[in-house]
């Protein structure tokens, strides 16, 4: 397998996200954002670990975009930090962050690489939040100011677009679980933030058309297949509660099929309490590409102590299944199976896979980590692809998580994901294995 395989235009490259890589998180103008005050609360993130210098990206942007185009890359993807732009939110807004994303996307242009940028990677403003953030009313209007500023700011330069990242990833650990910023509990929150983000993707895009001349617009959903532990009904009833949760709820209000209540009670009352119906119209966009986010399968059980969802999952070293250092399912062919259930809907007819990647236990030694495991990884992951891609499902793109080791959010710095290695102490950066794997793959 080579990368020509893929086609000559296809798009390869590399997401990180603002929170994760950038530091300076409290210099330079930028205000707090939920996950600076986040990760100071005791307990929330592992050895209390938190962001505010991360890879110090923001002093060393040059050099790792340089790194970028070494590994032979032509995208690179990174969020803007709505705090850094805006430190309250809304209103006022701040030269210096201004300036940092211009220089970023120059120093990609001038590589002669493309800047992909995500609107929102989970690091809300603080200041929205106390004001309710995703849960409020008001926050439709305050993204769309920040979205019609960035618009107007980077959209000569910048084509490729982002709306929201993995709505269902920071409504659920955010909102509902509270294991994520801002860590609000409860049904009610998550519906409220849910119903918001839909509209909010949809709204972002529509501005983002009606600014940018040839903008190519996508948003990023999480996604995973669900497959029932046992074919019991209860069971398969599970896991189709779980599938209409984490991989239809937000796709299908943008598709026009609002969101999909059929079926399921507990959405039905949402559909009603929250009259869902009329919203329809605001919450659809015709995407120019579907981003597609894939880490692992999830086998489903009910379970009739679980609140709201009733299912449990049974995890991969239970079943005894491969899995990485995150403990999630290594199974290249879910993924396979999960593009084509992207790909059955009639409205989805370009998909980027806009992250995809694995946390294994990596070890530097002597200048080097050698990470077959990851490279094993992407090779099965890649195949998987090619075999969607030449049965018919138009795959435009592909950007490996993630760049460099970084702030993997409640899991902290422990949990590395990237293709370079980064000491936390020194930021000194070491290609691993993997990246030089890329590399070569790249360069066939
Ligand atoms: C998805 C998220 O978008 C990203 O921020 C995160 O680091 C990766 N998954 C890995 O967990």
């Amino acid at each position: 397998m080579h990368s020509s395989d893929f086609g000559k235009d296809f798009l390869w490259g590399v997401a990180t996200a603002a929170a994760q890589i950038e530091g300076a998180a409290n210099s330079y103008g930028k205000g707090p954002s939920i996950w600076d005050t986040f990760a100071k609360r005791t307990g929330k993130t592992k050895k209390g670990h938190n962001p505010s210098e991360a890879c110090d990206f923001y002093h060393r942007y040059q050099e790792d975009i340089a790194l970028v185009k070494t590994l032979g890359f032509k995208v690179f993807r990174f969020s803007i930090a709505w705090a850094r732009i805006f430190p309250l939110g809304r209103g006022q807004i701040n030269q210096d962050g201004i300036r940092f994303y211009n220089n970023v996307i120059d120093e990609c242009l001038k590589l002669d690489l493309i800047p992909m940028v995500t609107l929102y990677h989970w690091d809300l403003p603080e200041s929205l939040s106390k004001e309710g953030g995703w849960t409020a009313f008001g926050i439709n209007a305050w993204f769309n100011e920040y979205v019609a500023f960035c618009a107007k700011e980077y959209g000569n330069k910048v084509k490729h677009w982002v709306v929201i990242n993995e709505p269902f990833g920071f409504t659920s650990l955010g909102y509902m679980l509270g294991v994520h910023a801002p860590g609000q509990t409860g049904v009610h929150n998550f519906f409220d933030a849910a119903l918001h983000t839909a509209i909010a993707q949809a709204e972002g895009a529509k501005i983002l058309r009606a600014e940018v001349k040839n903008a190519i617009i996508g948003t990023a959903f999480s996604c995973s297949e669900i497959v029932p532990y046992t074919q019991s009904a209860q069971d398969l009833l599970a896991a189709k509660r779980t599938d209409a949760l984490m991989n239809r709820f937000f796709l299908e209000p943008v598709l026009g099929m609002g969101f999909p209540t059929a079926d399921w009670e507990v959405l039905e009352k949402f559909a009603i309490s929250h009259s869902t119906w009329r919203y329809q119209e605001r919450m659809k966009f015709d995407f120019d590409f579907i981003g597609l986010q894939n880490y692992f399968p999830l086998v489903i059980k009910y379970n009739a102590f679980i609140p709201v969802v009733q299912a449990w999952e049974v995890k991969a070293k239970n079943r005894r299944a491969p899995h990485t250092a995150m403990g999630w399912e290594i199974n290249a062919n879910s993924f396979y199976r999960i593009i084509k259930q992207f790909a059955a809907y009639p409205q989805v007819n370009n998909i980027m896979v806009t992250e995809n990647g694995a946390y294994f236990q990596d070890h530097l030694v002597d200048g080097k980590v050698n990470d077959q495991a990851r490279i094993h990884y992407f090779k099965a992951y890649l195949a998987a692809m090619l075999k969607a891609k030449n049965e018919g499902v138009n795959i435009t793109g592909y950007l490996a998580w993630t760049l460099m080791d970084n702030f993997e959010w409640a899991e902290g710095y422990q949990a590395r994901f990237g293709l370079v290695h980064n000491d936390f102490k020194t930021q000194q950066r070491t290609i691993k294995q993997s990246g030089y794997w890329w590399q070569d793959f790249l360069s066939l």
